[in-house]
């Protein structure tokens, strides 16, 4: 019992919640194929296997996306005026995670499977949806802050979405080089994501991406 008082008064002193993922750390030796091999052979692919993915699997994937660096200012997708404003979020079976990259730890924003947030198009696409999202054990989301520009006028748009491109195909090559499938999405309930994130305005959900292993 006072073990537990311990380590729990601990935790609350790092700030860190028992629900979050510390990630292993990336693994750069991790197989894969050649860049030449993974940009000869990326394609999107709208099936999954249901089998999750292990914390290593998150951490490399994540880390590819948009992780820190060369230096802990820096990350793998570049942003205009490294601003870094592009937020990632790890819709899972579990729940929803914003992924840390300094902390490379993802924290726990909701609690449960979200996941049909991703099938949907939400109330201003007449119904649409795209249930195979659902197959993948975790959907990647991007989402822009405009905090982070100080502005939302057209030019920041403009380098919010490109910088968003520039994470999801960080995204399809990592996946590609290591045997996982993706493909890169438009498609969500943005209503619906804001709500149950407590996201303003100022950040816009733009594009996501399903990942898992390939089906049988
Ligand atoms: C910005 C963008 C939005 C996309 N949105 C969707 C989507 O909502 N649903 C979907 O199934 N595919 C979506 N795609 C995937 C494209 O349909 C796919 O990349 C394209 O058909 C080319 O196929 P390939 O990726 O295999 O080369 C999107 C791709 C991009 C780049």
């Amino acid at each position: 019992m006072k073990k537990a008082l311990g380590l729990l008064a601990l935790c609350a002193a790092m700030n860190v919640n028992a629900q979050d993922i510390n990630l292993p750390k990336p693994d750069l030796q991790a197989p894969s194929s050649t860049m030449m091999e993974a940009l000869a052979q990326r394609h999107s692919t709208r099936e999954y296997a249901e089998t999750p993915l292990t914390n290593q699997e998150l951490s490399n994937l994540c880390w590819a996306a948009c992780g820190m660096s060369r230096d802990d200012n820096h990350r793998t997708a570049p942003t205009a005026m490294n601003r870094q404003e592009i937020r990632l979020f790890v819709f899972s079976t579990e729940g929803v995670y914003e992924y840390e990259a300094q902390a490379n730890t993802l924290v726990k924003k909701a609690d449960g499977d979200h996941r049909d947030l991703m099938a949907s198009g939400g109330g201003n696409r007449g119904g649409f949806r795209q249930d195979f999202v659902l197959q993948a054990p975790v959907t990647l989301l991007m989402v822009i802050d405009f905090e982070k520009f100080g502005k939302h006028d057209e030019k920041a748009v403009q380098m919010g979405c490109v910088d968003a491109g520039n994470v999801s195909e960080n995204i399809n090559l990592y996946c590609q080089s290591v045997g996982l499938v993706t493909v890169p999405r438009a498609t969500h309930d943005t209503a619906g994501i804001r709500a149950l994130l407590g996201l303003t305005d100022e950040q816009l959900p733009i594009m996501n991406n399903p990942v898992g292993k390939p089906k049988e």
